[in-house]
């Protein structure tokens, strides 16, 4: 993955997260890998699950950083919460938790009235169900003090045609992240939503797909590192824009 050799003009210097877990479920995943590693960068050990334990394995391989473990977890699974539990015992508690789990479904761009039931129904679970399932079974587990930021795409904002499972689903991702925040206010772990533009991944680059204009992986990691620390100075705000790769997160899509 194309990696930026110096940080970038809006990264804060001082961000630490030595003795700190983070849990990047979704990790094996394009913008997931960019966050383990720059999770790994400033010290925290990282748990990285998916469903597929051979892209996990993978990325294990591709990192090789003893601070790195992987397992399987399937956000629509009905032991999620027993897998959950199962984690939190393996890896100690959970300093915070960046979910970044997406699904395209199998019917590929189709108009949204063309879209069968079953089509619909997948698109909404994979991506609106699981994301209420994730929050449902870790919120209530981080650690005081915790944070959980979800990443999301712009798709939450813009129409999307021949994508209406995707955009809408961004649309409800952000509308309930906001909502958890505001109904846990200061009384827990602290809520984020983050929304993206086009990011540059190691599967698109490995595809011949790459913008220097998009966004590094990597860059989406080390906003998430900040706000795990705290260091960001978009903390204490519940949602962010990162649309822009050199001006960074900010509070309005610009
Ligand atoms: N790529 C971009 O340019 C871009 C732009 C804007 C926003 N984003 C946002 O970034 C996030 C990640 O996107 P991405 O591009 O990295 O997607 P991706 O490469 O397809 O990765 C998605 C990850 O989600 C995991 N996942 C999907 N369904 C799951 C489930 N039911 N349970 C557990 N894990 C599940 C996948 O695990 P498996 O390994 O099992 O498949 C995979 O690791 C999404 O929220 C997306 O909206 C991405």
């Amino acid at each position: 993955m194309t990696e930026r050799p110096t940080r970038p003009q809006w990264a804060q210097p001082a961000t630490d997260l030595d003795g700190k877990t983070v849990l990047v479920i979704g990790g094996a995943g394009g913008v997931g890998e960019g966050v383990v590693r720059s999770l790994l960068d400033v010290g925290a050990r990282v748990v990285a699950t998916g469903r597929s334990r051979e892209r996990l394995d993978d990325l294990a391989a591709r990192t090789a950083d003893p601070r790195l473990a992987v397992a399987t977890l399937d956000a629509l699974g009905s032991d999620l919460d027993t897998r959950a539990a199962d984690l939190i015992e393996r890896h100690g508690a959970l300093d915070a938790v960046v979910v970044s789990v997406a699904s395209w479904g199998e019917q590929g761009r189709k108009p949204a009235l063309s879209l069968s039931d079953r089509e619909w129904d997948d698109l909404i679970a994979a991506n609106l169900t699981a994301v209420f399932r994730l929050y449902r079974a870790f919120l209530p587990r981080l650690a005081g003090g915790g944070a959980l930021v979800q990443l999301n795409g712009m798709s939450a904002e813009i129409p999307f045609p021949g994508a209406a499972g995707r955009a809408l689903t961004a649309a409800a991702q952000k509308s309930l992240t906001r909502t958890i925040a505001a109904e846990i206010g200061d009384d827990g772990p602290r809520v984020y939503g983050v929304i993206l533009g086009m990011v540059r991944t190691r599967a698109r680059q490995l595809a011949g797909v790459d913008d220097e204009q998009w966004i590094l992986a990597a860059d989406v990691g080390r906003h998430v590192a900040e706000l795990v620390a705290g260091t960001s100075p978009l903390s204490r705000d519940d949602l962010h824009y990162f649309v822009d790769a050199t001006a960074g997160p900010h509070q309005n899509p610009m």
